[in-house]
């Protein structure tokens, strides 16, 4: 049996969301990962420092029992209300990134900021304080095509950021297009980005053919196949500005198998896993060490991890569906508000974590 040790790896982007739901998703990521960054969109927003540090602790208060290590970087949500000296005080409490959504990007987004110039200010002192700036790359206009919206969004305001603040850490989130990695690539080493699983292993046709797949459904969508191929050779060429961000997000069934269903796949109980077929598959298993890693801790200025994990190459079959832990102890049938449908639902994975 082919085994694979690396350094414990970080998941540079993914939502816990809040109350019962931690006691799901908190287990699942601590499993594998060391630290975490916590996507700040909950219902209401964590747009200051107060409620990113009590986001954190009830984050920690559902670390399992046994689990000693693991630590959740809690992160900040821009609005047009946010504020220099908020940025400051932030990073005084060791918050070590903000999160830029472009109002209506996605799932709990309508808080987020109208007019990105009006931000210049806070940008500037995220700049000097040397938080990172996370952005979900897409514009929002009705106008522009759903397919086209990163693109437009780089063309529109992210070479203006990137440009007008040359020493400010940027992550160029949940890429999905040739052009978002060709526009990282051509940046200074202040510009990275994080991959998710689904978009290296899937494309548009996986969402659409053979009828909807509500499972597949994600924000930014899934792109045409150029797009995929053009994410998996950046990442088979190890380069250390990509770097691993699962953006697992679950949302109940009932809400993903909707006539309005929500965007987000939930791929923590096999992320690791899924990133190793990928790079395997690849031919490029020795680049899933610095992908997973190595390149985000040092992009963000944080220590590499210095335990080990170990992957083993041994069939296992995604579980159907997971019951949400406040029903566990039921003994009824599981109703659809009681349960997520996992990324890769039933499907087999080769690698698994020892
Ligand atoms: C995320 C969510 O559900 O919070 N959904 C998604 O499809 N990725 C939001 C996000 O990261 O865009
Ligand atoms: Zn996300």
């Amino acid at each position: 049996m082919r085994t694979l040790t690396i350094h414990t790896p970080d998941d540079w982007h993914l939502h816990f969301r809040d109350g019962d739901m931690l006691l799901e998703t908190v287990p699942a990521t601590a499993r594998c990962f060391r630290r975490a960054i916590a996507m700040p969109n909950l219902v209401p927003p964590v747009t200051n420092t107060q409620l990113a540090l009590e986001y954190k602790a009830r984050i920690l208060s559902a670390v399992p029992e046994g689990v000693t290590n693991f630590e959740p970087l809690v992160t900040l949500y821009l609005t047009n209300d946010t504020t220099p000296e908020e940025i400051e005080k932030a990073s005084n409490a060791g918050i070590v990134a903000s999160k830029l959504y472009p109002a209506g990007a996605t799932t709990n987004s309508d808080a987020a900021v109208k007019g990105i110039k009006s931000l210049y200010p806070v940008f500037e002192a995220m700049q000097k304080t040397g938080m990172l700036l996370l952005i979900h790359g897409e514009v929002t206009e009705n106008h522009i095509d759903i397919f086209d919206r990163e693109k437009a969004f780089i063309d529109a305001y992210l070479n203006d950021i990137v440009s007008d603040f040359p020493e400010l850490k940027v992550v160029f989130e949940h890429i999905t297009t040739k052009d978002a990695s060709d526009f990282v690539k051509a940046q200074s080493s202040f510009v990275a980005a994080t991959i998710t699983p689904q978009h290296l292993l899937l494309n548009r046709n996986d969402l659409l053919v053979g009828g909807v797949k509500p499972h597949n459904y994600c924000l930014p969508v899934l792109k045409r196949n150029i797009h995929q191929q053009a994410l998996q050779e950046t990442v088979a060429s190890g380069s250390p500005k990509f770097f691993l961000g699962t953006d697992s997000a679950p949302h109940e069934k009932h809400k993903k198998e909707s006539a309005c269903g929500c965007a987000g796949c939930y791929s923590a109980w096999s992320a690791i896993e899924l990133y190793a077929q990928i790079f395997d598959d690849l031919g490029a298993i020795d680049k899933l060490e610095g992908f997973a890693s190595h390149y985000g801790p040092d992009f963000y200025g944080l220590p590499r991890n210095q335990t080990t994990i170990t992957l083993e190459e041994k069939e296992w079959t995604v579980p159907d569906v997971i019951a949400l832990p406040n029903v566990k102890s039921s003994n009824q049938s599981l109703a659809d508000e009681d349960a997520i449908v996992p990324f890769f639902a039933g499907q087999p994975l080769r690698w698994k974590l020892a």
